[in-house]
């Protein structure tokens, strides 16, 4: 389905005390079936009607996504879950009261009463309560759960700016509720509590351990394996698709930090005598180590958290820089690091050096 021609309002709002009559406007907009992105704790989120299934239709139209990808339903209250969820076990309770509002995603079992083109025809239903006044003030206002997928162009990076939305999507969706950068950075954890152990699908917000200082015992889809191939059939059908990419190729190098330097100044090297332009995704500090041709660094922070809010940034910081390949260095995975290097390994696509 092509999108229709919108004329994409843009709202500013005060993060902590969002003006009362832009967001009954916004509301209003969900309501009758238009699309609205909307700043959350992680990214932005490009927002319809749940229950209405051509508004639904129009989100998958705007960001050209596969329609066999599912959608989180947001929420503004636990008790909300109970009323689109089938069984829902003590384990996921408990989640739900320690990490809502927050960046995790339970998957759980639908009882079929939202539109079906939001779980693309599964039998589970994906939920999150979002920790962000906007997000929620939104959702109260709208009066319905709201269907939201992060508010990128399928296949680009999550936007964490309103600009990032602007670029991806005006024109194609009703509003953006502009309420400044979003605070983690990377999407929510999904986690799947369908069956007796808690299966992280995508490493997020909320840690592995984390989680399982709740829950006892958590597992990671066996799709997160150590070089991000997916198998045939991933549980979590978003992650088969290519993801979070960069305007340029973007080759990832893991290890040991001083032999990635190494291998990247050699990399550079190589690069440049073939005549290409080199961009590099390095640590805030390393990017002296760095000469070539002409090289574009974007920082990373050391500490994990401080990565993830910047690296989506950082990411589309090389288009219109005219880099023909970005050489990044990989984070440990551990922590919120999981979440950071799943994203940089499917950002690389395959594309993975170890040294
Ligand atoms: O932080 C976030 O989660 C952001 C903000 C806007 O809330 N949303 C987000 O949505 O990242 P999206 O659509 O970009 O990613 C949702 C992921 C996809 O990988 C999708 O396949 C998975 O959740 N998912 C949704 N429903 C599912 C289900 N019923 N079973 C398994 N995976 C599901
Ligand atoms: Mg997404």
């Amino acid at each position: 389905m092509k999108p229709s021609t919108r004329h994409t309002q843009l709202w500013q709002v005060d993060k902590n005390n969002p003006d009362a009559e832009i967001i009954r406007q916004a509301g209003h907009v969900l309501r009758r079936g238009g699309l609205v992105a909307f700043p959350t704790e992680t990214v932005y989120g490009l927002g319809a009607n749940a229950l209405d299934t051509e508004a639904v239709k129009g989100i998958f139209a705007a960001k050209g996504r596969p329609r066999d990808n599912p959608l989180i339903v947001h929420i503004a209250e636990i008790d909300t879950v109970f009323q689109y969820a089938g069984f829902i076990n003590d384990s996921a309770k408990r989640l739900m009261e320690t990490f809502w509002p927050g960046p995790l995603t339970l998957v759980l079992p639908a009882r079929g009463n939202v539109s079906e083109e939001v779980s693309a025809g599964l039998e589970s239903l994906a939920f999150r309560i979002p920790d962000h006044p906007v997000a929620l003030a939104l959702i109260h206002e709208a009066g319905v759960p709201v269907a939201a997928p992060s508010a990128n162009l399928s296949g680009r990076p999550s936007p964490t700016l309103a600009s990032h939305v602007y670029t991806d999507l005006n024109g194609r969706i009703d509003a953006i509720l502009d309420g400044g950068p979003t605070g983690v950075g990377l999407e929510s954890t999904v986690l799947d509590m369908t069956g007796d152990i808690p299966v992280i699908l995508r490493p997020g917000g909320v840690t592995p351990e984390e989680i399982q200082a709740v829950a006892g015992k958590v597992l990671l889809d066996p799709s997160l394996g150590e070089n991000g191939v997916t198998p045939e059939r991933p549980a979590s059908p978003g992650m088969k698709y290519r993801h979070y990419a960069p305007s340029a190729p973007l080759l990832l190098i893991e290890g040991d930090p001083l032999k990635v330097t190494q291998k990247i100044k050699d990399l550079i090297e190589e690069y440049s005598l073939q005549g290409l332009r080199v961009g590099v995704l390095c640590r805030n500090g390393n990017e002296g180590q760095f000469r070539g041709s002409v090289i574009v660094t974007a920082g990373m922070p050391r500490n994990h958290s401080s990565v993830a809010a910047v690296l989506y940034d950082a990411l589309r910081s090389f288009e219109n820089t005219g880099v023909d390949i970005i050489l990044a260095e990989g984070v440990e995975p551990r922590g919120l690091g999981l979440a950071v290097a799943n994203r940089l390994r499917r950002a690389a696509g395959g594309r993975i050096i170890k040294v």
